[in-house]
């Protein structure tokens, strides 16, 4: 450990804490998400875009790299012979939009930078008694109009009709900004400054074994709401209750103070709250509830009506929690039959950003015998956990804090608090959602303890009804006697323990020496494990690369894990394989992460075969417990 010139720890344990007090309180929690967009009066901006690549952000800055007060986002024209115009969005190349760029044109397949998207719109409100102003604005509109991002990789810049909206940091969560009195009913330019390059003080850092796909990757709309309307709500049932419902409601606009009405039709249930000036209000009712599982994914819709707004959602209600080393769905044990998913369209080199892409993915793993996916390393779409929720799958939700990021830098943390409230904020209403998970195979130390410490309170706070995991490494007490001794497992609920044994760890055999151990009393994922194979590439299972080989490798795993008492669920890396740019082997690879159990051809590869029949087996018994009943 490094010890200052003060040279005491203490003094270095002080900077770190430091450094937080600052980051949460320099950057308290911004509360402007807007949730459930699907139930929502939208119009679609998604299509094709214009878009300007530009490498050196010329767009962005002047010659002094100075931001210029006339970059691309005023859309200008050349109105006459004499003017000097180097841009012209309309006469520029499209892109499509839900999208990553790279995999939309070979040129851009490796290019990281600034490309700028425009989309012009024009946009009649749904109210029609708006009076016009004389500049062709609307004032005093009865509806307010915003603008939302799926997300957009990664650090974007949002201008409409040249005025500057914001900015956003994070690749994978939502965004919007309001728009009301700058959206005009005809001709208005909606322009996008998208960048992705890498950044070491960035989440994700510098290196992820997953391609950087850049650009407007999920979809954009425009949202039309009551001047005071429900942007916000939580309804699950409370923590350690199979029947008491309890939630809260945030409206946003003047009339903060309403009576607001909460209904679920199919459970009888109909109940009044009352909003407070700043347009909150917390509840908790009992309601009889079919409780939402796997086999039997029940949702409800629920009505929210308050005197100005009103909208529905289709939400399961179920509980989740801990007992010793058990993992206990609506107070039952389960055994979690997982697998990892990248947002990895099925059979394309592009990220996955659509209903189709979630239910292909979702479907895979249903016919695998799933019951768990584990969505790595960021939030996934948000049809990821909606189609979770229809098809009865539940999920491991986790923020990019990947491998070493920078612990001590507050621009850090505030951006990893911001995309763990994001995530939290748009799928908290997602009974498929059971796990929060901060982070993925981290180095121990006093500062990635601290930064991590801080986004399980920050979780903890915003959602007291889930159980909180990171995906961790094994160390070793002995030889062949692995252990789960992190010391940040003390703050977490469930532990999640990648291991590599067998492919990066000597070879499948070596399973067969392994006895595990825990210093914890608490429930354990073996959050990944596998290893590659090039589909349809078959030799003896000693041969890497070959279906073989990873079939053996598994059955292997399964040998050894089925051994882990306190094992509550396991989910190998990983269901297709995925792009990334550290899988270069040419011919094998050819920039494929190949531990796929489906090919990049959607082909099922041997070992698919072989979780399968485990998951298969499981659903009558679970492995460490022989006998004990189980969902
Ligand atoms: C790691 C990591 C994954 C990576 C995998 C691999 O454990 O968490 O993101 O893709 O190993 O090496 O394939």
């Amino acid at each position: 450990m490094k010890v200052d010139s003060a040279g005491s720890p203490q003094v270095v344990k002080l900077s770190f804490v430091l450094i937080i007090f600052f980051a949460i309180n320099a950057y308290p929690l911004e509360r402007n998400l807007i949730i459930n967009v699907d139930h929502r009066t939208t119009v679609s901006l998604n299509g094709k875009w214009h878009v300007i690549i530009d490498p050196y952000e010329n767009g962005y800055y002047d010659y002094r790299y100075l931001p210029s007060k006339n970059g691309y986002f005023k859309n200008a024209k050349a109105r006459n012979k004499t003017d000097l115009v180097e841009y012209d969005f309309d006469k520029s190349e499209v892109l499509n939009v839900p999208g990553d760029w790279n995999s939309q044109q070979e040129k851009l397949f490796f290019y990281e930078g600034t490309i700028w998207y425009k989309k012009s719109f024009d946009y009649l409100r749904k109210e029609s008694q708006v009076r016009k102003d004389s500049q062709g604005g609307q004032r005093d509109p009865k509806t307010r109009v915003f603008v939302y991002f799926g997300a957009a990789n990664y650090h974007s810049i949002v201008y409409l009709n040249g005025q500057k909206l914001g900015e956003h940091v994070g690749g994978f969560t939502p965004f919007n900004f309001e728009i009301t009195r700058l959206v005009r009913e005809k001709d208005n330019f909606l322009i996008v400054k998208v960048d992705n390059k890498r950044l070491r003080e960035g989440v994700p850092t510098v290196n992820t074994d997953w391609w950087n796909y850049g650009g407007l990757t999920r979809r954009v709309e425009l949202i039309e709401v009551p001047e005071t309307f429900i942007r916000d709500y939580f309804i699950q049932l409370k923590r350690g209750s199979l029947k008491t419902v309890a939630g809260w409601i945030q409206l946003d606009g003047k009339q903060t103070s309403q009576a607001i009405t909460v209904e679920i039709p199919k459970a009888n249930v109909k109940q009044t709250f009352n909003t407070n000036a700043d347009g909150y209000v917390e509840f908790e009712f009992d309601a009889e509830l079919q409780l939402w599982s796997p086999d039997n994914p029940r949702l409800y819709d629920v009505l929210i009506k308050s005197q100005t707004d009103s909208l529905t959602d289709s939400v399961g209600f179920r509980s989740i929690e801990t007992e010793g080393t058990k993992i206990l769905l609506n107070g039952k044990p389960i055994f979690l039959r997982g697998v990892c998913i990248h947002e990895q369209a099925p059979k394309s080199k592009a990220r996955a950003y659509s209903k189709e892409h979630a239910e292909t993915l979702l479907g895979w793993a249903k016919e695998m015998n799933c019951n768990f996916v584990r969505l790595a390393h960021y939030p996934h779409n948000e049809y990821m956990p909606r189609t979770a929720d229809r098809l009865g799958m539940l999920v491991w939700s986790e923020i990019p804090v990947y491998w070493t990021i920078l612990w001590e830098n507050e621009s850090t943390l505030k951006n990893a608090l911001n995309q763990l409230t994001e995530m939290i904020t748009r799928d908290k209403n997602r009974a498929s959602i059971i796990l929060w998970s901060v982070a993925n195979e981290t180095p121990v130390g006093d500062a990635r303890n601290e930064f991590l410490k801080t986004l399980v309170e920050r979780a903890k706070s915003l959602d007291p009804t889930r159980l909180i995991t990171a995906a961790m490494e094994k160390s070793y007490q002995g030889r062949n006697k692995p252990v789960i001794n992190d010391p940040f497992g003390q703050y977490v609920d469930v532990l999640g323990c990648n291991q590599y044994i067998g492919w990066y760890e000597g070879l499948p055999d070596r399973c067969d020496l392994y006895t595990w151990g825990t210093i914890y009393d608490k429930p354990v994922i073996i959050s990944e494990f596998g290893g590659g194979a090039l589909g349809g590439f078959h030799a003896d299972k000693d041969t890497r690369w070959s279906e073989e080989y990873q079939e053996y490798l598994y059955e292997k795993q399964i040998k050894m894990l089925e051994k882990v008492p306190f094992m509550a669920g396991t989910s190998p890396w990983i269901l297709t394989d995925f792009m990334s740019p550290r899988r270069p082997l040419p011919r094998i690879q050819d920039y494929w992460n190949r531990k796929g159990l489906i090919s990049d051809k959607g082909k099922k590869k041997k070992a698919f075969y072989v979780m399968q029949r485990f998951y298969e087996k499981h659903k009558s018994f679970d492995p460490a417990q022989d006998g004990q009943n189980e969902q």
